[in-house]
Order: C-alpha cells, then structure tokens, then sequence
C-alpha cells in the first residue's frame, strides 16, 4: 500500500454493497454475504439460499452471485478506485467467492459511468415486448460486454431462436415433472411481506401462443392465468463461457450482469430464460462452449423493481468466521 493510498471508507463500501445487492439472482434467492474490511469486500457464496433441486450442482447459484460481484467491482469503481478481484481466492474456504480491493484514486471513465448509472434499472422483464428488432449496434455492445468479462455471447438467427425455443419448452416440461420442482419454485414465488423471492407481480402473463417459455412462479390461483401474446420475433441470445468450472460460473455471472446493465443503459428489457440449461440434456446441446443462460432481450412496457434484504441481513461481522450452511443465522423461507 503506498504512502498516499487513501483507502475508500466503511461507508462508502457499505453502499457500494448495497448496489451490488440489486443483481439478478436465481428466484430472486440473493445468495450471498459480504464482509467489510476497508479497503476489501469478500464476497461468499451463501449455501443456506441454493435451491437444490432447480441447481443441483449450484451453478446458478454462482452466477447470481457472479452478478453480485460484477456488481459491486463496478460501484467501486465508480466511486473512484482502481478495483482488484480475486476469485475463488481461498481453496479452504470454497464459500469465498471473490475478494474485491479497492487500490488507487482513479479518474471515472465514460462507459463506467454509464454502467452504473443503469444499476437501479436493471431488472427482469417478463412482459410481452414490441415487435421491434434489435439495432445492429445495440447487439454489437452487448455481444462485446460479454466479451470483456471473457464470455461469448451469442445471436440466434431466426432457426436456432425457434430451436432454442423449442428445447426450452421441452427443458420447461422436463422440470415439472422432477420430484419437488414446484415445491421448491412455491417456496421463492409469490409471497408478502419478505425481503426476497420473486412477487406475484413481477411473474409473466402466460404466452397465449404457447411460445415463450416463460417461469410459472404464479401458484394456480381460483381464476385463469392471463394470457396475451408475445412478440412473435423474439431476440434470443446464448451466454457462453469456455469452460463449465466454478469460477467460469462466476465469471459467467459476471458477463451476465455487464450484458444486463449495458442492455438496460440501452433502454432494452431482458429475460433470464434458464429452464434450457437446467436440464443437461437440452444444455448439452444449445453449443459447442458450455451454455450458461440464455436472453430473450427485446422492448418491454414498464416493470417494477423485486425486493432486496436489507443490508444488515447480508453483511457479515468482521472476522474469521466462515459462512456454513447452518451457521451463519440466515434463515431461508
Ligand atoms: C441464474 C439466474 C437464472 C434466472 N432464471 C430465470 C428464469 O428462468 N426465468 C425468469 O423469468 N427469470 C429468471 N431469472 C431472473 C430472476 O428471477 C430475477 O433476477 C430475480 O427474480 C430478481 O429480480 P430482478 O432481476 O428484477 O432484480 C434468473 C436470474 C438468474 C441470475
């Protein structure tokens, strides 16, 4: 550390946290903890939120925190730091997902600043959206925003987007059908008053073409489910990474939430449609590279913002304790 380092006050990183909380996460699960220690944030992968059935390998769960990280780098620098991040920084402790340093006072570039601006935006949109394309250069920017966080980013032509379509409908049946699938999505879904899980406002209507794969976190209620029609020319992209590692999970997640924040700065709304993924054998065959989620990006009408929990809950007293998955206080719906 240089003698003229200033190093980013507790206040400033607590907030810089705060921001980070708003990434995507699986169900809206927000799996993860962070530990303050001017000028660091560690960042843990909280095990009590994995969903195990949807995630049985806790790939997901890596990429939402992967956002989370991304996320918080981000902030940090937008608050005028150099940022360092180590993943996976200790291999005895596998919950530690990234250490985030702060390191010199540095001036706040352009793209930076646009990045975060487009934080308290971003969110999932899950609402027909118009039958508008894509411009060229609004793809270009996202496919290039996967690729600095060393991702690929994939645009389907009109047969691999039916194809994609397709598996993913069929990924969707797959999933119903496995032991506890619908319990686990009840538990997330659709309940007051909490902090986290996805609220009945923000589900989707039902495609009433039966065409877009959206999640049924909506429990059967006494009426019909609305239907509407979606756009009949969906974008559809393919987040990849070159290897299927835990911390290409992470990096995955990190290309996912840079892909987010920059559609949104475009003015663009974005769905997650992960059942095509959760199912090996539909993901196995959605590339050549290891398919980690897939875009419907596109024009949506306005969305709400989901629930965060507040930071008391997800910060993590200074110290050496290690986050477990039945010590760490954290109680799961
Ligand atoms: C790994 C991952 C998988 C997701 N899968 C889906 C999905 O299949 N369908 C969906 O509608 N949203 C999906 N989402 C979006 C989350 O439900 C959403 O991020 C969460 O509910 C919080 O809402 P927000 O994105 O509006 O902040 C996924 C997000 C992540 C990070």
């Amino acid at each position: 550390m240089s003698p003229s380092f200033v190093p980013p006050s507790r206040g400033v990183l607590d907030d810089c946290v705060r921001l980070a909380t708003t990434a995507p996460s699986l169900h809206n699960s927000q799996p993860w903890k962070f530990r303050v220690t001017p000028p660091e944030v560690e960042v843990y992968a909280d095990p009590g939120r994995h969903l195990p059935v949807i995630d049985p390998a806790g790939r997901e769960h890596l990429i939402s925190v992967g956002a989370a990280v991304f996320t918080l780098r981000l902030a940090m620098r937008r608050a005028g730091y150099d940022v360092r991040c180590d993943l996976l920084p200790d291999p005895a402790d596998p919950a530690l997902a990234a250490r985030v340093t702060a390191g010199r006072v540095t001036p706040v570039d352009q793209l930076t600043e646009q990045l975060a601006a487009a934080i308290p935006h971003r969110h999932t949109n899950r609402s027909p959206f118009a039958d508008v394309a894509v411009p060229a250069g609004a793809v270009d920017r996202l496919r290039s925003a996967a690729r600095r966080e060393g991702a690929t980013l994939t645009v389907a032509g009109p047969v691999a987007r039916d194809a994609i379509l397709g598996l993913a409908r069929a990924a969707d049946r797959r999933l119903r059908e496995r032991p506890h699938y619908a319990d686990e999505l009840r538990r997330w879904t659709g309940q007051n008053a909490r902090h986290d899980g996805v609220p009945v406002w923000a589900a989707a209507p039902w495609d009433a073409l039966e065409i877009m794969p959206m999640r049924d976190f909506v429990p059967v209620g006494p009426g019909p489910r609305p239907r509407e029609p979606f756009e009949p020319h969906p974008t559809i992209m393919v987040l990849a990474t070159a290897g299927d590692t835990r911390a290409d999970w992470l990096r995955a997640g990190m290309a996912l939430q840079r892909v987010l924040l920059t559609a949104t700065w475009l003015g663009l709304a974005t769905t997650p449609i992960s059942q095509p993924v959760e199912v090996a054998a539909v993901r196995s065959v959605l590339g050549r590279t290891p398919a980690q989620m897939v875009l419907r990006v596109g024009y949506g009408r306005v969305s709400g913002r989901t629930p965060r929990r507040p930071l008391s809950e997800v910060l993590l007293p200074a110290g050496p304790s290690r986050v477990t998955a039945t010590g760490n206080g954290d109680e799961r719906p």
